[in-house]
């Protein structure tokens, strides 16, 4: 069976119509997915009626979950699912000064999930289950595109570089407080290659986004300027690929060579509900590449 795909930018995501995620798939159709997912970045499915298990065993046909920060299942349970939400575990709404709510705040710079552990992340699966009417939608980029446009001169110069990525420096940006200590002992920087290669098509991007923090071997100044420089190169807004969250949409992106970021909305005024698994990369980097 072809997938039904239609194409949602220029320069990568696709929207696959016509599976029912929820009886189980067979392996032929996932081989098409993951290719899909290899070539296009981003998938997206809509109506999706997941629930947590049928999501963790989708998920997992990807390669073995993260669990999930207790921070963020916010429950202090240990599960790959990642509750990205203003409600508790009860059903109660959150205000948006909470101290959860506002750690998720962190999600509006522009990132790729998990790049801050010696393994970052291959795969991240974010389903809807309750939008906000208005705000919250969530933008995505590809680094594969943008380096692609990258001048030869620019290429050459990053193609070997190594990248410090750290969650405390990330999180600072938001406030300093935002990482406990002992939070802050289990997520020491991490080196991450700077270009990486799709082990399927070969392609190649860059890999940055909020919790790159220095290049190896370079001062501060210069390594700020060109991380962000790569950033701003990605996030142009013809580059952006912009998803309007309806309950049933399943969103799957590639945290090799995406970066993406939520927009804001109204917490104290909205409830908003995704559940996210993430699925490990296969390495770290500088090894797996
Ligand atoms: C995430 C994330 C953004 C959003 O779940 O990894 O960054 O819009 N979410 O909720
Ligand atoms: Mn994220």
């Amino acid at each position: 069976m072809a997938l039904e795909l239609t194409e949602l930018h220029d320069d990568f995501g696709a929207e696959i119509a016509g599976i029912d995620l929820a009886n189980g798939i067979g392996d032929a159709l996932f081989e098409e997915i993951e290719l899909a997912f290899n070539c296009y970045s981003v998938l997206v499915l809509r109506g999706q009626t997941l629930d947590d298990d049928s999501q963790i065993e989708f998920s997992r046909r990807f390669g073995p979950l993260e669990i999930a920060t207790p921070t963020y299942a916010n429950t202090g349970e240990v599960t790959p699912i990642g509750r990205v939400s203003n409600v508790d575990a009860d059903g109660n709404k959150l205000p948006a000064d909470h101290t959860r709510v506002k750690y998720l705040t962190g999600n509006l710079m522009w990132h790729s999930d998990s790049s801050f552990k010696e393994t970052p992340a291959l795969a991240s699966l974010l389903s809807a289950r309750e939008v906000p009417p208005e705000g919250g939608d969530t933008e995505f980029v590809s680094q594969r595109a943008a380096y692609a446009r990258l001048p030869d001169n620019l290429k050459a110069k990053i193609d070997d570089l190594v990248v410090i990525h750290d969650f405390v420096f990330s999180r600072g940006k938001i406030s300093e407080d935002a990482v406990t200590p002992e939070h802050e002992k289990l997520v020491p920087p991490v080196e991450q290659r700077l270009v990486r290669t799709n082990p399927m098509t070969g392609e190649k991007n860059y890999f940055v986004g909020s919790h790159a923090h220095l290049i190896a071997g370079w001062p501060e100044a210069e390594s700020r300027a060109l991380i962000e420089d790569l950033i701003q190169r990605a996030v142009r807004p013809e580059d952006i690929y912009l998803h309007r969250w309806q309950p049933g949409d399943l969103v799957i992106w590639d945290n090799r060579c995406v970066l993406h970021r939520g927009r804001p909305f109204d917490a104290d005024k909205y409830r908003r509900v995704l559940h996210r698994t993430t699925v490990a990369g296969a390495g770290p980097s500088l090894v797996a590449g």
